[in-house]
């Protein structure tokens, strides 16, 4: 490996290569120097082969919380702030010491029923009573997203100690399951959906809007501008749900929709009938 870099450097620090009094290199020196230098070349490229294909195999499971430390659920179980002990609480997996938030966690607090084990899904549901569980079958990627923003929250607030084995999360030996490599994924999806709505807010802006029993729904733009309904982007697969946007122009198409009733010119529309007293 030395021979060629050295020969290198050589010829680029030195303008009369041919008065250099070291001796030329044989053809047998060449040979073994460029089969040494191809030998090095291929180690390179096999690692840097190997290191590619790494990055795309283990990424998505070490962002998903794999080798960490595992915590087990009677461990967690144990970590209920009673008699003086510490609180733990687990959200998508992810086990916390939320001890420093005993005033809402421990024995008496208004969350106290988050201690001691996976609340995932009542953080989304807001359903204490009944859903103090790790089930999020049936969860939105907006509400993928909620857990995920739970769990920044207490990684930016409270000690991380490790991932729940065992649960819907992670698997006995802590390696993340496929429900928690798809609320990753689904939270990214939803988050993406987000800022493209925030683009397409700047570029299309919305509508002024009110709603009175008197008159039901309007909406309305400015002179000149002309209100249309619009799709809002959403995940691949989510709801679709659309918003109300000012164009300065009165072309309509499947993007740009009509109000009912509504004349292609007019800058206010009516969305709503008035409600009635019956
Ligand atoms: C899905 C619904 C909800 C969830 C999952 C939730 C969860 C939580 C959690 C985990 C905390 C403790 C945060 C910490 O560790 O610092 C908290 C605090 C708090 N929550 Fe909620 N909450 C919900 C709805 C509400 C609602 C509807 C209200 C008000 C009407 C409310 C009022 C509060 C207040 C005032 C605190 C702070 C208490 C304090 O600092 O002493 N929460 N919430």
């Amino acid at each position: 490996m030395s021979t060629a870099p050295t020969r290198r450097l050589r010829t680029t620090t030195t303008t009369h290569e041919d008065d250099d009094d070291t001796p030329a290199e044989t053809p047998k020196s060449q040979t073994s120097s460029h089969a040494r230098t191809a030998v090095w070349r291929a180690v390179a490229v096999l690692t840097l082969v190997l290191a590619i294909f790494a990055c795309y195999t283990l990424a998505p499971k070490i962002r998903a919380g794999g080798a960490q430390r595992t915590v087990s659920r009677a461990e967690l179980a144990r970590h209920d702030g009673k008699d003086g002990r510490p609180i733990w609480l687990s959200v998508g997996g992810e086990v916390f010491d939320v001890s420093d938030g005993a005033k809402h966690y421990g024995p008496g607090g208004g969350y106290s029923f988050f201690a001691a084990t996976d609340g995932t899904r009542a953080y989304i549901t807001g359903e204490f009573e009944k859903e103090i569980n790790d089930n999020i079958d049936d969860f939105t990627d907006e509400q993928c997203l909620g857990v995920v923003d739970w769990a920044k929250f207490y990684h930016e607030t409270y000690k991380f100690v490790g991932v729940l084995a065992g649960g819907a999360f992670f698997d006995n030996s802590g390696t993340p399951t496929a429900r928690r490599v798809s609320l990753l994924s689904r939270a990214d999806s939803a988050k993406a959906a987000q800022a493209l709505a925030k683009e397409q807010e700047k570029q299309f802006p919305a509508c002024s809007s009110r709603w009175t029993q008197q008159d039901g729904g309007t909406v309305w733009c400015d002179a000149g501008e002309y209100p249309r309904r619009i799709d809002k982007p959403s995940a691949p697969g989510g709801v679709v749900a659309e918003r109300c946007a000012c164009f300065s122009d009165v072309g309509v198409n499947d993007q740009r929709r009509l109000y009912d009733g509504c004349a292609p010119h007019s800058s206010k529309c009516s969305t709503s009938k008035p409600k009635t007293n019956v």
